[in-house]
């Protein structure tokens, strides 16, 4: 047996092909346009600023724009220091435990972790699953959601992936004779998707401990029946062997980011489903032309093997996970199962029993997550999202139903209501500071069986290849799309750009205005006509870079914002804002996925509290591409809360209602070498985090885990 590397997909695969105009057409259109920057700050921004960051800063004939008042929160911790220390650092006076981690029983019955990977396939059903990544927490009260309930509730975790994959199996991912081992392959496919576990105060503390056999406990994975919802529900291009008339869809995969609902329901997004589905070499001759095009542009050419190789394994459930021709219908066989991928998914936490939905409406890409503005009765549901891939876009979902607060607690039913129809728009970000929001609907702007780049052949067709849409509307292409989160003081929206590699010089735009982006940035708009309006004003609230450069080999960004020793971060990715009750003054968390800055430091999280958009002005790059970035953050607005394990991801976070526990996510902490005959990785987290009590002390495997920050004096987290 060879030990075979599976590792995350890697998103380089793709580049989108599209000729859209945002690059070359718009450097013109701005050269020949150096006037004003159109109402993005005005006199009175600029007076109450003080002049940070406003040197640069063009007029505005928008004087009418009041900004808010600033917030009146102060984080209230001193920074940590960048660190490679292979624990989690956090800031004095806070304190960490360990939730749950990679194969922890949720029910009884199931044996403990060993840390030698002996747990049977069949019990990854109940256990906790791998590369945890984003997360809810639903406060809950008599078993019903409670929104402002904070000593107990249900918090669902993304397993994103399995890493290396080193804590599954006994001596990592083998292959035989070309095959994956059916019962390697089926403890894959269980430890990927989410978890539901019901999480309580622990006496006299704000610390939590997972209710384990609760009945709310729920793994859901790659092999969990899910139906179809909205536009693409019974389309012929569902159809499988499984799924005859196209309604129903067989496990999530790669369950990245997240989302959630007023009606308390969770969303969990699928984005790099082409780790697990392959296509076999020649399987273009039986696809029509626009079929190709289509495979095409979601990354899966005939001939390209998943990196998991899943549909190496004997049997039958097995050949699911190659997405070709083989019989003599698509009832069947798998070819359409690539397409059953790519969705939001909505879980109802509150009822274990209830079936999982993909809702289509929301769109088909390497979906990030799916982040909810504040609902507003009488108003519809507004959803962004992000298509993480390089050169790939930004989305907007708005449902037709107008928010009903008596639905909250409506479980899948309300989920229909205002998910399953609504209007999908994608973002095009002018280099003027202004955007708009291009429509992605059948029968409009040529988004027809006409269409030059691919036939539509309705709207089933269009959330199903939204990417193609967007192209010909000529949305923005973004450097990797990743988090978004809705400030709740001003509703205005914030987005990472995680970074771009392939940016290349030449093809810069002022919304994505670095050559190679190694740091990525923080983006961010303010809708105009309401959140569910069409047009919007942006600027850039942050840029990443490594200012530590000192013995650091690799490439960084030019600090624009100015960072520095208590807020240089790079490759920002996680970005929440904190929705605690009473306002937290849009307190904002930002977690980092990085490879670029690690020689200096591990993964982080910072807490921030921004401005707004329009609160700083133009600035040039030294490549001359001119931008508009907001005012530059400072020591006391932008500052590091702690630093994660070795070679480890920090995402997901939420903080409880009253702001007193906030969980965080580790991922993959060591994944980049492990030699299991040694046991020798290059991470031993969690089991040797200090101070840690619970059943993972002690373990050597390294192994993804929710971790749960308090306050060691019980007060409130971060502000
Ligand atoms: Fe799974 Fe885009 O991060
Ligand atoms: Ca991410
Ligand atoms: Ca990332």
């Amino acid at each position: 047996m060879n030990p075979t590397p599976v590792s995350e997909y890697d998103d380089n695969e793709i580049v989108n092909p599209s000729s859209n105009p945002h690059m070359d057409t718009i450097l013109a259109a701005r050269l020949s346009r150096r006037g004003a920057l159109k109402g993005g700050v005005g006199a009175t921004t600029a007076a109450l600023l003080g002049g940070v960051g406003l040197s640069a800063c063009g007029g505005s004939d928008d004087g009418d724009e009041k900004p808010a008042p600033a917030p009146a929160v102060k984080l209230n911790f001193a920074a940590v220091a960048k660190t490679h220390a292979d624990q989690v650092t956090i800031a004095d006076g806070y304190q960490v435990s360990i939730l749950h981690a990679l194969g922890d029983p949720m029910m009884f019955g199931d044996e403990s972790w060993k840390d030698d990977g002996s747990e049977t396939s069949e019990s990854y059903q109940r256990r906790i699953g791998d590369g945890h990544d984003g997360m809810y927490f639903f406060g809950m009260k008599d078993g019903k959601f409670d929104a402002s309930t904070s000593a107990s509730g249900l918090l669902c975790v993304n397993h994103e992936y399995v890493v290396a994959p080193y804590g599954l199996h006994p001596a990592g991912s083998t292959t035989v004779d070309g095959k994956r081992p059916a019962s390697e392959v089926d403890k894959e496919i269980y430890a990927h998707g989410a978890s539901v576990v019901e999480v309580k105060r622990k006496a006299g503390s704000n610390d939590m401990e997972m209710v384990r056999g609760s009945k709310y406990n729920r793994r859901v994975h790659s092999a969990t029946p899910m139906d179809m919802g909205g536009p693409a529900a019974g389309n012929a291009k569902l159809i499988t062997k499984l799924s005859p008339d196209g309604k129903q869809a067989f496990g999530m995969n790669n369950n990245c980011a997240n989302g959630y609902t007023p009606w308390g329901t969770y969303l969990t997004c699928e984005e790099n489903y082409l780790n697990v589905i392959g296509r076999a070499a020649g399987d273009d001759a039986g696809r029509s032309a626009s079929e190709i095009v289509a495979l095409k542009r979601y990354g899966l050419p005939e001939g390209r093997k998943s990196p998991y190789a899943w549909d190496t394994a004997e049997g039958e459930q097995f050949q699911r996970w190659n997405s070709k021709i083989s019989a003599a219908s698509a009832a069947a066989d798998y070819r359409n199962v690539f397409n059953s991928f790519g969705w939001v998914v909505e879980i109802d936490p509150f009822r274990p029993d209830s079936k999982p939905v993909k809702r289509s409406a929301l769109g088909r890409f390497n979906h990030e997550g799916a982040w909810p503005a504040p609902a507003k009765a009488g108003e519809p549901i507004v959803i962004y999202s992000g298509d993480d891939a390089r050169n790939e876009y930004v989305f907007k979902f708005v449902s037709d139903a107008k928010w009903d607060p008596k639905d909250v607690n409506g479980g899948m039913a309300v989920g229909a209501k205002y998910l399953d129809k609504g209007t999908l728009y994608a973002a095009k970000f002018n280099d003027d500071g202004s955007g708009e929001w291009l429509e992605l609907t059948f029968g409009k702007n040529g988004i027809d069986s006409k269409n030059a780049l691919y036939p539509f052949a309705d709207q089933a067709d269009v959330v199903m290849h939204c990417r193609l849409a967007a192209d010909s509307r000529g949305a923005t292409k973004m450097d990797r799309p990743e988090w978004g989160g809705v400030n709740p003081l001003n509703h205005e929206v914030y987005m990472t750009m995680t970074n771009n590699s392939q940016r290349a010089a030449d093809k810069v735009n002022a919304a994505n205005p670095r050559p190679g982006n190694e740091n990525g940035h923080i983006i961010r708009w303010k809708e105009e006509g309401g959140q569910a309006g069409t047009r919007f004003k942006w600027d850039v609230y942050l840029f990443g870079a490594g200012i530590d450069t000192a013995g650091v080999t690799k490439k960084q960004s030019e600090n624009l914002s100015g960072l520095t020793a208590v807020n240089d971060f790079s490759s920002p990715d996680g970005l929440y804002f904190d929705q605690r009750s009473g306002n937290a003054g849009g307190l904002l968390w930002i977690q980092t996925d990085d490879g670029q800055y690690t020689e200096k430091t591990n993964c982080m999280m910072l807490a921030a509290i921004p401005g707004q958009v329009g609160d700083g002005g133009k600035v040039t790059t030294k490549n001359k591409q001119a931008t508009i970035m907001g005012a530059k953050p400072t020591e006391a607005n932008v500052r590091r809360f702690l630093v994660g394990p070795f070679d480890c991801e920090i995402t997901g976070v939420v903080v409880t209602p009253d702001g007193k526990t906030l969980f965080f996510n580790v991922q993959h902490p060591g994944e980049d070498k492990a030699d299991f005959a040694t046991h020798t990785f290059t991470s031993h987290w969690p089991g040797n985090q200090p101070g840690i009590t619970s059943h993972h002390k002690g373990h050597k495997r390294p192994r993804s885990a929710t971790v749960v920050v308090t306050r060691t004096d019980g007060g409130t987290i971060g502000i």
